[in-house]
């Protein structure tokens, strides 16, 4: 699959957060990469900026009763407020285990949206006046819980970030990921062509293109079948 994008589009995340400092991974490696490259702007926000009184505070004891702490809504409204009046959004998307999982396909579709925002809960999460005034598209990574959306959110961002032209040095390369065509991906290897006795299949060694991209198309497929035989459709 061709991803479309032209690389004159550059896209904008802001990500809301309690704990920024969880968010730190989006500044290293290719996603560090990618900002200092200006295919991307990330800017994270700390909730508290707006918290309330002399302690800030953000989050408060759940109405009705039950453990755990829930972010309050006026701290979450002054950062979408501000946000808002400044450009239009895409989508407004909060974190959360309620959501819809995240797969390739969403991934492909938000990188190709201009500006993003990103809500990341904590606690108990959100005050729900916010998700229903705000909130356009909730996000799960997966059937499992986690202390807070952050680590989803560098998750979310990654997934989106890898695909935009530029971001990763071959271009080609984001395109043969495992998923993005429904398949997993083929081994690969590298030097020394010998190692402890095992070699490197010859065919990656011919120099043929053709027939090293079918090769890799059948491992692709025998892999998919193996592991993940959903992907085909033909569980
Ligand atoms: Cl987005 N948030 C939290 N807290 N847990 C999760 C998740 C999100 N996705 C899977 N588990």
């Amino acid at each position: 699959m061709r991803l479309p994008l032209p690389s004159t589009m550059s896209l904008r995340i802001d990500i809301l957060s309690v704990v920024p400092e969880l968010l730190s991974p989006l500044n290293h490696s290719i996603m560090k990469r990618a900002q200092e490259k200006q295919v991307v702007e990330i800017h994270i926000h700390d909730i508290r900026d707006f918290g309330i009184g002399n302690y800030r505070q953000v989050d408060d004891y759940p109405y009705g009763g039950g453990g755990g702490m829930v972010l309050k809504p006026e701290p979450l409204a002054a950062w979408l407020d501000k946000l808002i009046a400044e450009r239009t959004y895409d989508e407004i998307i909060y974190l959360t285990p309620d959501g819809k999982t995240l797969n390739q396909k969403m991934a492909n579709g938000l990188s190709l949206k201009s500006n993003l925002i990103l809500i990341c809960g904590h606690y108990k999460g959100i005050d729900q006046r916010i998700r229903d005034k705000y909130v356009t598209l909730d996000i799960s990574i997966g059937d499992y819980v986690l202390s807070g959306g952050e680590q989803a959110a560098v998750v979310l961002t990654d997934s989106i970030v890898r695909i935009l032209p530029g971001a990763i040095g071959d271009e080609m390369s984001a395109l043969s990921d495992s998923f993005q065509d429904n398949l997993l991906a083929p081994p690969v290897y590298t030097k020394p062509e010998v190692w402890e006795g095992l070699k490197v299949p010859d065919v990656l060694l011919s120099g043929n293109h053709k027939t090293i991209d079918a090769w890799r198309l059948d491992q692709a497929l025998e892999i998919t079948r193996k592991k993940r035989p959903d992907l085909l459709g033909d569980e």
